[in-house]
């Protein structure tokens, strides 16, 4: 067995698999005790610069659940604290950036992002690749329009008023900003592929906030030119509250469409149309309904997930830090089950 013969890899490339794989949206952080117990007294930010915790953390719930992916352990504003960005992950809010980015003049803190300015990354990634043997592991990127929304907001949002403000009143602005992170984000993908990683995600976790048209004119673009220049891999694109957007998702350049919890899949698949795989989607709060609950949840997401050419098991979003890791195993155990 290689890690290009993995279910994952399989799934991805839309070929017949032995059991459908499973992985986690954020299964490598917050649930697991073992997890807070290495990040204690050690900064978000400055553990995703160490490639010693970085291994061990991406390693946990590969361990623990026998998952069929590594979820790189990083964060979507890594490339911008590694170009100069003043910002800080704040624990229980997220993302907080010093001095917000809305004028031109602003915009020059974007530099390109090079290998040389995330050497952790690359030692990181080969660490785990050697440890992680047929396991593939997933790298991934925030989105051009998510990382705006960090950046324009300076820092997480509700309504992404600000963001919207700058890309209704001032496109070409808007444009020069999108260019230049879909320039970072693109470097960021491939200092991971180029060490390693067998598959990307890029996770545009609040595009579902713009209609289909305004995602088109104001986005896609940008999350197209990302999603070409990474075809050597299968590319996974992913979004929250994006029933409306997942064909432009899909013709974006993706593999793979990931879906929310809101869809069924085989009304997913039908709005994405032929040619993608697709993953999700169960609840990330169904773990805390009954045991039977969860096992006729995950049955029917199965059901629905063979409606398409391929399916990658997973949650909708990502794993809640209150989740039992006993409930996760459980899940793994049912999908490797089947149907
Ligand atoms: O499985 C994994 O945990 C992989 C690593 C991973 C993290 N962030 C680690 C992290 C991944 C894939 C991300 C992506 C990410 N980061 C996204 C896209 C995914 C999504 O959820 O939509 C976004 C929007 C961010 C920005 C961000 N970083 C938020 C909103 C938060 C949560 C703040 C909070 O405390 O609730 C973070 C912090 C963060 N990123 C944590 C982890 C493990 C928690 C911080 C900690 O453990 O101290």
């Amino acid at each position: 067995m290689s890690t290009q013969d993995s279910a994952f890899l399989k799934a991805c490339r839309r070929e017949p698999v032995p059991h459908t794989p499973v992985w986690f949206m954020r299964q490598a952080g917050r649930a697991l005790p073992e997890y807070r117990k290495l990040r204690e007294g050690n900064q978000m930010l400055d553990a995703c610069a160490t490639p010693d915790l970085v291994t061990e953390i991406t390693l946990q719930p590969v361990r623990r659940y026998g998952v069929d992916a590594a979820i790189f352990f990083s964060d979507i504003v890594v490339p911008l604290k590694a170009i100069g960005v003043d910002l800080d992950i704040v624990p229980g809010v997220g993302p907080v950036v010093a001095q917000p980015i809305r004028t031109a003049e602003d915009l020059q803190r974007l530099r390109p992002l090079t290998p040389d300015d995330v050497p952790y990354i690359t030692e990181s990634i080969q660490n785990l690749v050697s440890e992680l043997g047929d396991v593939p592991l997933i790298g991934f990127a925030g989105a051009p329009f998510t990382l705006a929304s960090y950046l324009v907001e300076g820092g997480p949002s509700k309504n992404h008023a600000a963001t919207k403000a700058l890309m209704y009143g001032q496109p070409e602005l808007w444009a020069d900003l999108l260019d230049r992170l879909a320039t970072i984000t693109l470097a960021f993908l491939r200092v991971q592929v180029d060490a390693g990683a067998s598959a990307v995600q890029m996770f545009d976790s609040w595009v579902g906030a713009l209609p289909a048209k305004d995602y088109r004119a104001y986005v896609m673009p940008h999350s197209t030119r990302v999603l070409a220049a990474m075809a050597d891999v299968p590319r996974i694109h992913f979004g929250v509250g994006t029933g409306e957007l997942l064909h432009d998702m899909g013709q974006a350049g993706a593999d793979v469409v990931g879906v929310d919890w809101r869809l069924p899949l085989s009304e997913a698949v039908a709005r994405i149309g032929p040619g993608k795989a697709v993953q999700g989607n169960l609840d990330p709060t169904l773990v805390f309904a009954p045991d039977d609950v969860i096992a006729a949840k995950v049955r029917e997401t199965l059901e629905e997930g063979a409606q398409a050419e391929g399916h990658v098991f997973n949650l909708g979003h990502g794993v809640l830090p209150e989740t039992d890791p006993d409930k996760l195993l459980r899940v793994v155990e049912l999908v490797h089950a089947g149907l």
